[in-house]
């Protein structure tokens, strides 16, 4: 049975990377939820997508060059056409404490394949630690030595390599830098790749899976995920399988 992965939360409905986002996902219930996740000046972990808050928020700038307390103050929910309620830019502290209260898998996406954290990796294991979540938690990224070295750090917590470009054989690579799993970008993935991948022992989780002809076609072929932003729709759509 395929899963269903909320990317960025239930993002088709509620502003990306928020607590409600999060939080309505796991309401129709998603398997997991998807979330990025960059570093402020003062080292706090911070969800958010982009290495700028310009797109999402009222704010601008590089999230590295703010305090924590200051984009707490910006709106994460400014750009979105919703209510008008505004949202706070969630650490992963306060995620992990909403999460602790329930079953829901995390896939965190490291984002740092454009800019440098000093010890990203570091930090988020050891919180991840500190509420004792390892077997709910699955790391990705686009920048394949970050996930050697988490891998290094705790061989317990599940990691995956995310690409957007043809790899060849992306299972074998999988496998010999000890990742459990890849994210491929849905166009690279059909039949042949999703059964390939599996059969060897890496899951594919492919991102984003809105198309609900694809979500039954990947489903159809033993796809470990589907990464999608309405996990509503999704659910629906693989409970026929
Ligand atoms: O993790 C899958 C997907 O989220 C990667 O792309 O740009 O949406 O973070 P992006
Ligand atoms: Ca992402």
């Amino acid at each position: 049975m395929s899963l269903v992965f909320a990317h960025r939360g239930y993002s088709a409905k509620f502003p990306e990377n928020t607590m409600i986002s999060f939080q309505q996902a796991e309401k129709v219930c998603a398997d997991g939820i998807e979330l990025d996740i960059q570093m402020t000046k003062d080292g706090e972990l911070v969800i958010i997508h982009d290495e700028k808050v310009d797109r999402t928020t009222n704010g601008s700038g590089y999230v590295k060059d703010y305090l924590y307390k200051d984009i707490r103050t910006l709106d994460a929910a400014s750009k979105y056409n919703g209510n008008g309620q505004k949202m706070q830019i969630p650490s992963l502290h306060e995620f992990f404490e909403w999460m602790k209260q329930t079953n829901i898998i995390c896939n965190i996406e490291f984002k740092n394949n454009k800019l440098p954290y000093k010890e990203m990796e570091e930090k988020t294991i050891e919180l991840i630690r500190q509420y004792g979540l390892e077997t709910q938690i699955i790391f990705s990224s686009f920048n394949h030595y970050s996930m050697v070295l988490c891998n290094q750090i705790d061989p317990t917590i599940e990691t995956a390599l995310l690409f957007s470009d043809g790899i060849y054989r992306p299972w074998m690579y999988a496998k010999a830098i000890k990742a459990n799993g890849i994210h491929p970008n849905q166009r690279l993935v059909n039949k042949e790749f999703i059964r390939n991948s599996e059969s060897f022992g890496i899951k594919v989780r492919a991102y984003t899976v809105n198309d609900p002809k694809k979500m039954k076609l990947f489903a159809s072929s033993g796809i470990s995920a589907l990464i999608t932003d309405d996990p509503s729709l999704a659910k629906s759509i693989l409970n026929d399988f």
